[in-house]
């Protein structure tokens, strides 16, 4: 019997990541989920499904959450760090405090899972690591009215090219999938004038990704535009 494959999925309990879990696991994949500290998934009821409550902030309780993970389940094929956040704000409002906010909520998450997951999956010679980045980190009039988002979601995209300039020749591969809006319910409340049919749905999403992460070879086009 073939070996489950391990995903390791941040920002589990959010739109995109509700979603994505169950997209793995019905796709017989094991699924190594985190949530905030004080949040659980529930409906979603499942042997291959383990769930932790981490705050990805904290850099030494993430390093020792990977740790356990590599202990109890051998290999992590893929990591999709989907945890993350919008801030509206233009150059003339963006203050100090939302850039911090903005950095530690999109980069500081991943790079914290990153940092030992990199090094765990070139010492296997494999793995796939999934950045979400937005619109206005690659679009700069997108940009305007979301600065210290653009700013952060634009880090993650170099981070990828760093993680691919080093991973490659061990078969690590990073990509960013950049959306625009995600046909979520917190959208649908925020701008219910809109034309839903327009966003990517995230069942779409999390299929783009698990293509990614079932692909032997690595794809070159690592910045995956999703509008
Ligand atoms: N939705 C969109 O239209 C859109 C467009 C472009 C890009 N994106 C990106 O796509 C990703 C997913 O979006 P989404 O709509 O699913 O967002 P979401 O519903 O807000 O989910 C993000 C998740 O990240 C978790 N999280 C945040 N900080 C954390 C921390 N310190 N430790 C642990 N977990 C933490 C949140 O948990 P809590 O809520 O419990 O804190 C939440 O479950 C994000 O990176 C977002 O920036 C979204």
């Amino acid at each position: 019997m073939m070996q489950k494959k391990t995903a390791l999925i941040t920002g589990a309990g959010g739109n995109l990541g509700k979603v994505t879990v169950a997209h793995f696991l019905n796709r017989g994949w094991r699924v190594i989920a985190s949530v905030s500290p004080g949040k659980s998934l529930t409906g979603l009821p499942n042997k291959d499904l383990h769930i932790y409550a981490i705050d990805l902030t904290d850099e030494h309780a993430v390093a020792d959450w990977i740790q356990t993970v590599i202990s109890e389940f051998r290999q992590v094929h893929a990591a999709l760090l989907l945890a993350g956040g919008y801030q509206s704000g233009t150059i003339a409002d963006t203050t100090t405090e939302d850039l911090r906010r903005m950095f530690m909520l999109n980069v500081e998450t991943a790079l914290n899972v990153v940092r030992p997951v990199f090094q765990h999956m070139e010492q296997n010679n494999s793995g796939r690591i999934i950045f979400i980045g937005a619109k206005p980190a690659l679009d700069t009039k997108a940009a305007g009215k979301a600065i210290a988002y653009a700013l952060a979601k634009a880090q993650l995209i170099k981070l990828t090219e760093f993680i691919n300039a080093h991973g490659n020749e061990k078969q690590v591969a990073g990509y960013s999938l950049v959306p625009e809006i995600i046909d979520t319910p917190d959208n649908r409340v925020v701008m219910p004038q809109a034309d839903y049919s327009k966003w990517i749905k995230p069942e779409k999403v999390a299929e783009i990704m698990l293509r990614l992460c079932n692909e032997e070879i690595i794809v070159t086009d690592t910045i995956v535009k999703l509008y």
